[in-house]
């Protein structure tokens, strides 16, 4: 048993002022609950998480970050030292320019802050994977299993897991979810009504079974 996972979960925080700062509605819950997954399996488990609430499960070394830029350099950091890395995260593809060092005043019209693009961590990562194994999510409004299919090709990924976001269901948090499991030979499994913890073994399952 010489597996050891990298899984990164939450939200990230892109700063915009010393009180603000621009996120999603991610809790951390699917990232956390497989960290706490394989570290009672006995797998050496890093968790890179955003700001959540959620306590560390036993047995898991945490590195905390906030921006996409400190999570793309703890993942960068920690890749080499196991054997698969589960992107779990919800990163947010956009952080603000310039932060400003004080705190931007209220004043008369509209404000207007300039994004740019954050760094693809996962794919950036996955395409020098060197025999390891990268494991993606996907979190779509439409046409959901072909632009999860897309990603897990472009991105270089070995396993993706599609998540649909559609009107009056909550992928976020503690709730039933549904999801397909896409690998890169095309094979989907679609799984209804699971809790994370539930879809937290499957996933283990499946990566497992690439003999790592
Ligand atoms: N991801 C990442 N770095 C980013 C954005 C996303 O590593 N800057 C990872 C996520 O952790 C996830 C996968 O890429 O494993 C897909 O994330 P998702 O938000 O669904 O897709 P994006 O690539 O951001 O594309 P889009 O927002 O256009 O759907």
């Amino acid at each position: 048993m010489n597996a050891s996972f990298l899984i990164t979960a939450g939200p990230t925080r892109e700063r915009v002022d010393p009180v603000r700062f621009i996120s999603n509605y991610s809790t951390g819950t699917f990232g956390y609950a497989i960290a706490k997954e394989s570290s009672k399996r006995g797998f050496k488990t890093t968790l890179v998480s955003g700001p959540t609430h959620i306590k560390t499960p036993r047995g898991v070394r945490l590195i905390k970050v906030e921006s996409a830029l400190e999570m793309r350099d703890a993942v960068q950091r920690e890749f080499k030292r196991h054997s698969c890395l589960i992107m779990a995260a919800a990163v947010s593809d956009w952080r603000v320019e310039e932060p400003k060092e004080f705190k931007i005043k209220r004043r008369k019209g509209p404000l207007t802050l300039r994004l740019v693009q954050n760094p693809d961590i996962v794919a950036g990562i996955a395409k020098n994977k060197g025999g390891r194994l990268v494991v993606g999510f996907a979190l779509e409004t439409r046409d959901f299993l072909n632009n999860a299919g897309q990603k897990l090709r472009e991105k270089n990924l070995d396993l993706i897991v599609a998540n649909k976001l559609s009107g009056g269901s909550n992928v976020f948090g503690i709730g039933l979810t549904d999801v397909v499991i896409i690998d890169r030979a095309g094979k989907k499994d679609t799984y209804r009504g699971r809790t994370k913890d539930a879809l937290a073994k499957i996933i283990l399952d499946k990566v497992l079974a690439f003999n790592i």
